[in-house]
């Protein structure tokens, strides 16, 4: 049994404590917030204890692991503390917003850094994954593009756009992790954003973006982000071999499809929103978590991971802001 904490009990907080209760090797023991009010109400719903101090949660011997969910600003030094005090640890992407920051993470783990497992909880999505074990096996041949979507439901609230650190370190570092994840390491993007929010505009930021990336290898990929979609969350990824193609089209709320004289195979509405559609994700992730925390092995993706996705997304801005190619 490992016996985890989590600090954080946000939004993200509360995904990974469910997948902490479901899962049978994994007892939540702590729930770490400064915000009272969030601590407790998390730490009530599985009857465990709360405390209002991360070090508590280091200092905490009935603690194994601890899992990182608090406001990305914070990121860095709750890894170091809780590597520091020798507890496994899975943190929330990113990183850091600061490339510089995130070097001195990795720099101070040294080695360590291979066993701090990286929330990119796409990764472990069942039907990417998927996809990912049959370009591995051949079926489609010799990848040569990948196109990823990854729309919004509706544009987050000015407050959280303005620490957010921009589109590109907020929302797009996801889908680099997923380019990297299929093509493996980057060698040049180029990126043009555009607006339809004012709102986001007017904070300077980017809220229609298209990515376009050339891995070491030649082979190409794009991304293609909104910060709002009608139909809802807007997440699908198509594979381009030379063999073949391998692509996830949205799941949706139920299986239900829909013809009359004016439609044919209407289906009903896309899931809502990551809380559901990644549900299985993070559920896998954190078994993933738990095997590689038990036996020791490296964590993947881990935060080297999320090193060079902050890396990537860095250069997209600059790209974005000159309109030059930027090579890494
Ligand atoms: N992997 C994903 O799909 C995913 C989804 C959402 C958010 N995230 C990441 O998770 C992190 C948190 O995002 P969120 O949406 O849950 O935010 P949130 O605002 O809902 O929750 C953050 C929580 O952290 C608490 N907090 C503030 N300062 C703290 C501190 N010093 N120590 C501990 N806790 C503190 C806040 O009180 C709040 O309860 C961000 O880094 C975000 O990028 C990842």
């Amino acid at each position: 049994m490992i016996r985890i904490a989590i600090i954080g009990a946000g939004r993200i907080g509360h995904v990974h404590a469910r997948a902490v209760d479901a899962h049978p090797a994994a007892e939540l023991v702590l729930v770490c917030d400064p915000f009272e009010k969030n601590a407790k109400e998390l730490s009530a719903q599985y009857g465990v204890r709360y405390c209002l101090d991360p070090q508590e949660v280091f200092d905490a011997p009935e603690v194994d692991a601890v899992i990182i969910g608090s406001p990305t600003r914070f990121h860095v030094d709750h890894i170091l503390a809780a590597v520091k005090a020798g507890k496994k640890v899975m943190s929330e992407k990113p990183i850091a917003l600061d490339v510089a920051e995130a070097k001195r993470c990795i720099d101070e783990l040294g080695e360590a850094a291979d066993n701090v497992m990286m929330g990119f909880n796409r990764r472990f999505d069942p039907s990417f994954a998927e996809i990912h074990q049959r370009i591995d096996d051949g079926e489609i041949g010799q990848l040569q593009q990948l196109i990823v979507v990854s729309r919004d439901p509706a544009a987050p609230p000015a407050e959280y756009v303005a620490g957010s650190g921009g589109i590109f370190k907020d929302m797009t570092i996801h889908d680099f992790d997923t380019v990297r994840f299929f093509l493996g390491d980057i060698a040049e993007v180029t990126a043009v954003g555009t607006n339809v929010d004012e709102a986001i505009a007017a904070q300077g930021d980017f809220d229609q973006v298209l990515v376009t990336l050339k891995s070491t290898e030649g082979r190409l990929a794009t991304i293609v982000n909104s910060r709002s979609c009608a139909f809802g969350y807007d997440q699908r990824l198509e594979a381009f071999g030379a063999d073949g193609m391998l692509s996830a089209d949205n799941l949706t709320q139920t299986a239900v499809r829909k013809a009359t004289s004016s439609q044919t195979e209407a289906k009903s509405a896309v899931m809502d929103f990551f809380l559901e559609r990644y549900e299985d994700a993070y559920r896998i992730e954190l078994g993933r978590f738990i095997d590689t925390a038990d036996a020791g092995t490296p964590a993947s993706p881990s935060v080297r991971d999320g090193y060079a996705a902050l890396l990537l997304a860095q250069a997209t801005a600059d790209s974005a802001r000159t309109g030059a190619a930027v090579k890494l």
